[in-house]
């Protein structure tokens, strides 16, 4: 493993299999009354989250809490940053606590490769603008495989705002990386250029998506769009919402949260059995338990190595918070 997680191509197959193991480890961990190892202990973790975030954040605050790190959790409402200061300086002043990692969540594509210039922490990008999201794609592959067991061969159709989406550019490579057929879909207008050349295929309809074991929607990302890219959300529901007419009995639902209801999914398949959209929101902290493990004690190039690590976490072994 690298110093840094900022987007899935710095890791190799090996590389997330290996997570996925060890978070299988830390699911053993979470199943007990208490859900604590001492892996981290003394050592501190700095999550900066300048965009909002409800799932991201809270997993990625257990994550550490539960490796027993110290945790600084910082949002940009009601920090320094409303007041004008820059990322670089922030990174700076947060330095000064010696962190062993930095999650950051930015706007920006490109935000978390930067601080991982200029920091010598290890540095996890939880989002930064339509770039990537990693520790999204790890917790989804780390749910269908759960689910399914082997994934090669597997068809997952990525339906929605691709353009604006570093879960799907993150996905995308996640699931290919692991053997599965990948196709996006949606309007022409937010399916990115030359998408193909990351290894999926394309559709500008639902027609076909009977064909998919796996069919993983997207939020439409009001919040990045400047312009018009479709002309009403009505009429993007009328051609692209799953619901309960287009999802067969036998294809399982994904989505990465927060789900507008009416929009990209129905209410009634929300609410299925075939969702695993809860599910994967648990598995959001063992698999960022993992990545956090594997950085920085893991055995890796990163800081800390043999403190711990390499040796697996004992997860049989109950151990003092
Ligand atoms: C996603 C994000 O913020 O990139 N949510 C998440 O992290 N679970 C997707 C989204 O906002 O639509």
């Amino acid at each position: 493993m690298r110093k840094d997680l900022i987007q899935i191509d710095d890791l190799t197959r090996a590389d997330i299999e290996r997570i996925l193991e060890r978070a299988e480890s830390f699911a053993e961990v979470s199943g007990r009354e208490i859900k604590k190892v001492p892996t981290l202990r003394g050592r501190t973790v700095v999550n900066l989250f300048y965009e909002s975030s409800t799932r991201t954040s809270s997993s990625f605050e257990l994550a550490a809490k539960r490796l027993s790190a110290d945790v600084v959790s910082i949002k940009s409402a009601g920090s320094a940053v409303d007041k004008g200061e820059s990322l670089k300086d922030t990174v700076q002043t947060l330095s000064a606590y010696d962190p062993a990692a930095i999650v950051i969540r930015s706007p920006y594509a490109g935000a978390a490769g930067l601080v991982a210039r200029w920091s010598s922490a290890a540095v996890v990008n939880a989002g930064d603008g339509k770039h990537e999201h990693p520790t999204q794609a790890l917790l989804d592959v780390y749910t269908l495989r759960r689910r399914l067991g082997a994934l090669e061969g597997v068809k997952v159709w990525i339906v929605g705002d691709v353009l604006h989406s570093r879960v799907a550019r993150s996905g995308i490579h996640a699931f290919a990386r692991m053997g599965c057929e990948v196709t996006v879909c949606g309007p022409p207008t937010l399916i990115p250029r030359e998408v193909e050349a990351l290894g999926c295929g394309v559709r500008w309809s639902l027609e076909g998506i009977g064909d998919a074991d796996v069919v993983y929607a997207l939020r439409m990302q009001n919040e990045r769009m400047a312009g018009a890219f479709v002309p009403s959300l009505r009429e993007y529901a009328e051609r692209y919402q799953i619901d309960g007419r287009r999802l067969r009995p036998n294809q399982l639902l994904m989505h990465p949260g927060p789900v507008n209801r009416g929009v990209e999914l129905s209410g009634e398949v929300v609410d299925s059995p075939q969702a695993l959209i809860v599910e994967q929101v648990g598995s959001g902290v063992v698999v960022r338990m993992a990545v956090l493990y594997e950085l920085l004690a893991g055995g890796g190039p990163g800081r800390g190595a043999g403190q711990f690590g390499p040796e697996p976490v004992r997860a049989t072994e109950p151990q003092p918070a």
